[in-house]
């Protein structure tokens, strides 16, 4: 059946091969992901930051160097909950371990909600919207990124560890969860339209800013081949959200 999201990240070899690929520079991650990121959650100074999600919370570090008030992240799983409070040692940084969908919101208090790759792991979309909703002071902005679409619907004619040379998207208005063998181990995902993104966001009261799919730009590529490879598909959903005044 598959871990869940933060029991995934526990496994022993899947937390040894995320730690791995996260040393590798060109990473997906950081030549495409990262950049729109940074661009749509500007501007961070003064800013009070909830992190869904925040992994290892290496990005804490810049946002506050980079004038944030204050940053706080959940975290589900145990192992990354630690590497995070490593990271944010000798900083105002926090990190609770809890999961996305069993915190306690409270009401008005940041002005910036962020998630980073982790939204895909968690089965009611609807409710995280309208918890983080209810977390942000009024103008407060919601900013996430997602594997895309495209990828979450269906995973069959890749091999988990080889280099993907076709892509196959089907069942695609079948939403829901998927299951998929990934960093060696198996987990949960769910799969949602584009629609659906922006449908949920919307009934929770959002105007949405912003839908971009981090479409490659040269300058972040060290090779050509890379980036025309990246060209074949996009692999990131990222949206900006506003909680109107
Ligand atoms: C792909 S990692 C991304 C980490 C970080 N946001 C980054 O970009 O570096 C996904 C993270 O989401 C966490 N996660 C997944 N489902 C979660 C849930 N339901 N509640 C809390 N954390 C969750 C995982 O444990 C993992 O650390």
């Amino acid at each position: 059946m598959g871990y869940r999201g933060p029991d995934f990240y526990d496994d022993d070899t899947v937390f040894a091969t995320y730690a791995s690929h996260r040393q590798h520079t060109n990473t997906p991650n950081d030549t495409l992901e990262r950049p729109v990121f940074l661009q749509l959650i500007q501007p961070i100074v003064g800013k009070q930051i909830l992190d869904l999600g925040c992994g290892d919370a290496t990005i804490a570090r810049e946002l506050l160097q980079n004038g944030a008030a204050r940053y706080l992240g959940l975290e589900g799983s145990q192992k990354m909950s630690a590497l995070a409070a490593q990271t944010l040692a000798n900083t105002s940084g926090q990190v609770i371990n809890q999961t996305i969908e069993d915190w306690a919101y409270p009401q008005a208090t940041f002005d910036l909600v962020i998630s980073r790759l982790a939204l895909h792991y968690i089965a009611d979309f609807a409710a995280v919207c309208s918890n983080v909703f209810r977390t942000l002071t009024p103008q407060g902005v919601f900013v996430f990124s997602v594997e895309h679409p495209v990828i979450t619907s269906c995973d069959r004619g890749w091999k988990s560890g080889t280099l993907r040379q076709d892509w196959l998207v089907d069942d695609y208005f079948t939403t829901g969860l998927r299951v998929t063998n990934w960093l060696g181990g198996t987990v949960q995902k769910y799969h949602r339209t584009i629609e659906e993104y922006f449908l949920l966001l919307q009934q929770a009261g959002f105007v949405i800013e912003q839908l971009r799919e981090a479409q490659p730009q040269r300058e972040h590529f060290q090779d050509q081949q890379t980036y025309e490879r990246r060209k074949r598909i996009p692999l990131f959903l990222l949206l900006a959200a506003r909680k109107p005044a």
